[in-house]
């Protein structure tokens, strides 16, 4: 049987995935950690992906502005990857920023293809405001930051 593939937003009893998933992308350095207390408070910004009911991938929109959001946490689990499922998330993270409005959508990322295959542009980092800015002080690479920024600006 097919498996059976479903994005959808995250619920309180997703936060144990979610951490253990974040978890293991933060102790590689690609992501920033999340504590399963900001977990649970910031549930309702986070969308997963599910394979055969399983929770495989995840992402999160976090506000920035009026006119700005930045996709956060984004990731699919080893084994699920090439599958569609992160430009779904991305897809789901899209529509709930054209559902607030907000019309500017960026990323910090080492996956720069991935972005621009899911109609991103790379632009210069010094163009986004300082709020960007305000979770890198619980990243060990603040000084010396290699990703990439990535917008989309919505029709
Ligand atoms: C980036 C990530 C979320 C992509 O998820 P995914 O489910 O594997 O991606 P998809 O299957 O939806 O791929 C969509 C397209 O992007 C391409 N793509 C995905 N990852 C790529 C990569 N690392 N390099 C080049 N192309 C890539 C795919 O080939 C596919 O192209 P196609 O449409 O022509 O077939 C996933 O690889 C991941 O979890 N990476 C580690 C965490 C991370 O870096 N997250 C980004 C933080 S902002």
């Amino acid at each position: 049987m097919p498996a059976v593939i479903v994005t959808r937003k995250a619920r309180l009893e997703d936060v144990e995935p979610l951490y253990i998933m974040i978890a293991d992308y933060a102790s590689r350095g690609i992501m920033l950690p999340r504590s399963r207390q900001v977990l649970e408070r910031q549930i309702a910004d986070f969308v997963v992906a599910e394979v055969d009911d399983v929770v495989v991938g995840c992402g999160s929109l976090c506000r920035l502005g009026e006119e700005l959001v930045e996709i956060r946490s984004l990731g699919i689990s080893e084994g699920h990857k090439g599958r569609g499922l992160g430009s779904m998330l991305v897809d789901q993270l899209i529509e709930e920023a054209r559902n607030q409005k907000i019309p500017k959508v960026m990323a910090l990322t080492y996956e720069v293809s991935f972005f621009l295959k899911n109609g991103f542009t790379v632009v210069e980092k010094d163009i986004f405001p300082e709020k960007v800015w305000t979770d890198c002080v619980n990243c060990a690479k603040q000084q010396c930051c290699d990703e990439i920024a990535v917008l989309k600006i919505l029709d």
